[in-house]
């Protein structure tokens, strides 16, 4: 259901100025052209961070074209501050540098990273900077609450491979599972498990992710078990099961906004009401991550190693034996970069970085709000997306169409700028400073070279 988040991609990704059409869409079918040859997470074609965390080689105009991926990384990441965070803007693809890269408004509370989601805003998502392929995640962490509230735990692949934890704001007793292989929705994957109290108590999820069987865990205790025996499908002849390197994604999003589909709106629990006690009290929806534990799965021989320094495919069919664990970098110079030219704007290359290179490069020109939210469909064919293959197997999606949270004359000010700001740090959440926008929305991407597409 990450497919739920398309709004913001956009927003972020994919924000045009007002002249421009806007970037190129990419799917399975439709590849991104040579110019802006990286098909980002959201379906969108670009350079620079386009390429980085979330590109899909096999939507990308070659299978180069997205950067290598950094291998698995054991680490207990203390959720307590932001030093090891870098907004996409920022990040250039060195994990030395980042542990977490994301989009929205994360703040530190009380020894915690909230993830925050300010009134008509579409939330905000942290992936790490290193993929596992295999292994075991564990997040210690509080939900939102409200209707149309979503939280989410997840481990998601370039490829969509996706192992999920999902809470929806009306329902504070249930972490729904789901499990989805290369976004193909399939409404029987989902599973629920019995929780107490998610948004009040801490509570341990994790996963634990074999070749052979994926089991999901609150407080250590197993409440879910999916065999990959289970998942064989006849008709493509494959294991319907997650097998790609995998980002840990977590992230608080707007199921509940009213340009979803009805199946999301339903399964989130309603409209989000931006008016609600739990804005007034603190200004914004918000959870709770205090620690995020990864454990590489670490075998000998592949699948599952981490001994090189990135993962790459090697064939389209993107399956756990086209994975290869090697020695290429993952790190671009700047943000004209792609997988096949990484050292491109580096000022050295020549015919380099002009100002009238095509990039919708991140971060580009000024910042000119776009006027709309572009490219709402999934181009995901037969991902989950707008057919909302999400947790509730009926409808979630992606929040298919532009994101009216933010009105038509741009959005920093009329998407939330009303929220209560500074206050009282003793009471809740309540008290820290943000401006919305500030950092995520200080990402504009220059489009205008791809006038000339
Ligand atoms: C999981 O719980 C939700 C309510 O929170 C419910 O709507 C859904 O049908 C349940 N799913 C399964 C597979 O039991
Ligand atoms: C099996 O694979 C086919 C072809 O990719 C796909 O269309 C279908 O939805 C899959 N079936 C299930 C149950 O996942
Ligand atoms: C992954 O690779 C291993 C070893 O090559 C194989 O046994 C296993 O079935 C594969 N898993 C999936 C889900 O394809
Ligand atoms: C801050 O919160 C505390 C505890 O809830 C309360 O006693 C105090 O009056 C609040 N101060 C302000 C300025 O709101």
């Amino acid at each position: 259901m990450v497919r739920a988040l398309l709004p913001l991609g956009a927003a972020l990704l994919g924000a045009t100025t007002v002249l421009a059409a806007g970037p190129p869409t990419c799917s399975l079918s439709q590849k991104c052209p040579k110019e802006a040859p990286c098909c980002s997470q959201y379906g969108q074609c670009g350079v620079g961070a386009y390429c980085l965390g979330g590109c899909d080689p096999r939507m990308s105009f070659s299978l180069d074209s997205c950067v290598p991926a950094p291998v698995c990384k054991d680490k207990t990441y203390k959720m307590d501050s932001l030093d090891r965070y870098q907004d996409i803007g920022e990040y250039l693809g060195d994990p030395s540098k980042a542990d977490w890269v994301g989009q929205g408004e994360p703040l530190v509370y009380d020894g915690s990273v909230l993830l925050t989601m300010p009134p008509k805003s579409v939330g905000t998502v942290l992936a790490t900077t290193t993929y596992m392929w295999y292994g075991n995640v564990k997040a210690r962490m509080k939900t939102s609450r409200g209707k149309g509230v979503v939280t989410a735990f997840i481990l998601f692949s370039d490829v969509k491979d996706e192992i999920d934890y999902e809470f929806v704001g009306v329902d504070l007793n249930t972490a729904q599972t789901n499990y989805y292989f290369q976004g193909i929705p399939n409404y029987d994957n989902s599973g629920n498990i019995t929780v107490a109290d998610s948004y009040n108590e801490w509570h341990d999820y994790e996963i634990q992710w074999t070749p052979d069987e994926i089991r999901w865990l609150v407080d250590g205790k197993v409440g879910r078990t999916k065999k990959r025996s289970e998942t064989w499908n006849a008709t493509s002849n494959q294991w319907a099961f997650p097998q790609t390197p995998s980002r840990v994604q977590l992230s608080i999003w707007p199921g509940g906004l009213e340009s979803n589909a009805k199946g999301t709106i339903d399964w989130a629990g309603g409209i989000i009401d931006w008016n609600s006690d739990e804005i007034k009290a603190n200004g914004y929806y918000f959870a709770s991550f205090k620690e995020i534990k990864v454990e590489c799965y670490k075998t000998s021989n592949p699948p599952g190693t981490n001994k090189g320094i990135s993962y790459y495919f090697n064939d389209i069919s993107a399956t756990n034996n086209t994975v290869v664990d090697g020695n290429k970098p993952t790190i671009l110079k700047s943000f004209l970069g792609t997988g096949t030219d990484m050292d491109k704007g580096d000022g050295t290359t020549s015919g380099g970085a002009s100002a009238s290179s095509s990039v919708n490069a991140i971060p580009g020109g000024g910042s000119t709000p776009p006027n709309q939210v572009p490219g709402g469909s999934n181009p995901n064919t037969g991902s989950s997306g707008n057919s909302g293959a999400g947790g509730s197997g009926s409808g979630s999606g992606s929040g298919s169409g532009s994101a009216p949270a933010c009105e038509a004359t741009g959005f920093s000010q009329s998407c939330g700028g009303n929220a209560a700001a500074g206050g009282n740090s003793s009471n809740g959440p309540r008290g820290v400073e943000r401006t919305l926008g500030a950092s995520a929305f200080a990402v504009v991407v220059g489009f205008a070279g791809l006038l000339l597409l």
